[in-house]
């Protein structure tokens, strides 16, 4: 794989490739088409565990048919918005993926908010492992997508460097505004 990467997919790659996921328990706050949970979910060991979220009933059937189709059973998905995930379960997670945006394919006013999402990230990040790491990959184009950037960019900054590392991985000489990739940790 190249040392520096082209897209937000290569950087992902390269985070679960490095990560530990030994009875690890994860979530996949946006699951949409279920790529990022098929992903995540054929690196966990026998005793890992997925859960997927999504507000969509077609994100719900697609990531279950993915999922099921390629043989996996150690996941469970619950229709809820991932600001509210947190106290469903728990478990800590060592893995939370957030894929901002829309459903491709689907509707595009259905989209996730900055709202929401910062209030996912600021309650899910107090049920990270402390080896855990959340994952956001953040666009612009689709309705409020500048203000959720902002709000997000803006909070992460001011995420207390005592307790937590923030990387953001940009893809800087590209055109057309490509994806910023967010990794967090416990410190
Ligand atoms: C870019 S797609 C996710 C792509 C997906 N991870 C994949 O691999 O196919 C964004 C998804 O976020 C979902 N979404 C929007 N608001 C949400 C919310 N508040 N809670 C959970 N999911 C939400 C949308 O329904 C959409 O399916």
């Amino acid at each position: 794989m190249r040392i520096v990467k082209f897209n937000y997919r290569e950087v992902i790659d390269q985070v679960l490739q490095e990560m530990n996921f030994d009875r690890a328990v994860c979530l996949d706050a946006t699951c949409g088409n279920g790529h990022d949970s098929l992903n995540i979910i054929k690196r966990l060991d026998k005793n890992g565990f997925l859960y997927c979220t999504d507000i969509q009933d077609l994100a719900i059937e697609n990531t279950d048919d993915l999922l099921k189709e390629a043989g996996y059973k150690n996941y469970k998905i619950i229709k809820k918005s991932h600001d509210l995930f947190a106290d469903e379960i728990e478990e800590s997670f060592r893995l939370v993926i957030f894929n901002l945006g829309y459903l491709p394919g689907s509707d595009k006013e259905i989209v996730t908010r900055a709202e929401t999402t910062i209030k996912a990230i600021d309650s899910l990040i107090k049920k990270l492992d402390k080896d855990g790491v959340i994952i956001v990959v953040s666009y612009l184009g689709h309705p409020n997508s500048k203000e959720e950037r902002e709000s997000l960019d803006k909070y992460l900054k001011n995420l207390s460097q005592k307790d937590f590392l923030v990387e953001k991985r940009q893809f800087y000489n590209q055109v057309n505004n490509p994806p910023i990739v967010y990794l967090i940790g416990v410190r």
